[in-house]
């Protein structure tokens, strides 16, 4: 897979790019990320990127000629441009699955307060905001969708990482420990311990949901979980309210 990355600062992305598993899967020619210094296509002598607002108003613009320019110059007929914009939807692991399934994908950062919205109109296929605050630019965005989108084509990471992770079951990820057994007093669970795996499964399983319901409780009202979990949690809410009552007012 081609992730190919408009930028008015591709020096961000240099230690990101040289790292841990990104670095290996680039290595490996599994994903391949091209940095694309959209000044490089601004036609003045200045090269400049950015102008004011029509119609007023605090901060700057990106003019649209650099970045269409450098679109058209980069990105192939029919391929998804993404805009990382904190005004976008809302990008999840069902959006970061879909994107993995394409064979290229250009990611748009845009500066300042925003690129011209004729881009946005002539070229954008998808506006994806990685969540409800706002950064200085797209730039970190594209990271975070690069990692998340890299690490999901076949052969990057192994299939059961992918299978145990936070989402992919529609729940928060079970605690994990390591050694050593006892670390400051605290002991590892003992059922880890057991070499039981059903039991070593179903513990996780509950503490997943335990862990959903703490930190995002609305995951849990999803017809998407499979049954065993569905009735885990009827479950670990019965045994919640019943407690509640044994408490008394
Ligand atoms: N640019 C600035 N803030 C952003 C956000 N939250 N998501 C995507 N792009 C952004």
């Amino acid at each position: 897979m081609t992730i190919t990355v408009l930028t008015l600062f591709p020096g961000l992305f240099q230690g990101f790019l040289e790292s841990s598993i990104l670095a290996r899967a680039i290595a490996r020619g599994l994903v391949t990320v091209r940095l694309v210094d959209i000044r490089d296509f601004a036609a003045d002598r200045h090269h400049v990127c950015d102008d004011a607002a029509y119609g007023g108003g605090p901060g700057m613009v990106m003019k649209p000629e650099p970045i269409a320019a450098a679109l058209e110059a980069t990105a192939a007929a029919g391929e998804r441009i993404v805009y990382l914009t904190p005004a976008g939807r809302l990008f999840t692991q069902k959006a970061a699955e879909e994107l993995a399934r394409e064979r290229d994908v250009t990611l748009l950062c845009g500066r300042y307060e925003g690129i011209d919205q004729r881009i946005i109109d002539s070229f954008v296929t998808d506006e994806f905001s990685i969540g409800d605050y706002v950064l200085s630019g797209g730039e970190v965005a594209a990271m975070a969708m690069v990692e998340c989108v890299a690490r999901l084509v076949p052969g990057v990471i192994t299939g059961e990482s992918l299978e145990e992770e936070s989402f992919s079951h529609g729940l928060l990820e079970y605690p994990h420990y390591t050694r050593p057994e006892v670390f400051r007093g605290m002991r590892v669970p003992e059922i880890l311990l057991s070499g039981h795996h059903e039991k070593i499964r179903l513990w996780r399983l509950a503490r997943s949901i335990e862990k959903t319901m703490k930190h995002r409780p609305e995951l849990l009202d999803s017809d998407d979980l499979p049954a065993e979990v569905r009735e885990l949690v009827r479950k670990i809410r019965k045994e919640g309210d019943d407690d509640g009552r044994d408490e008394g007012p």
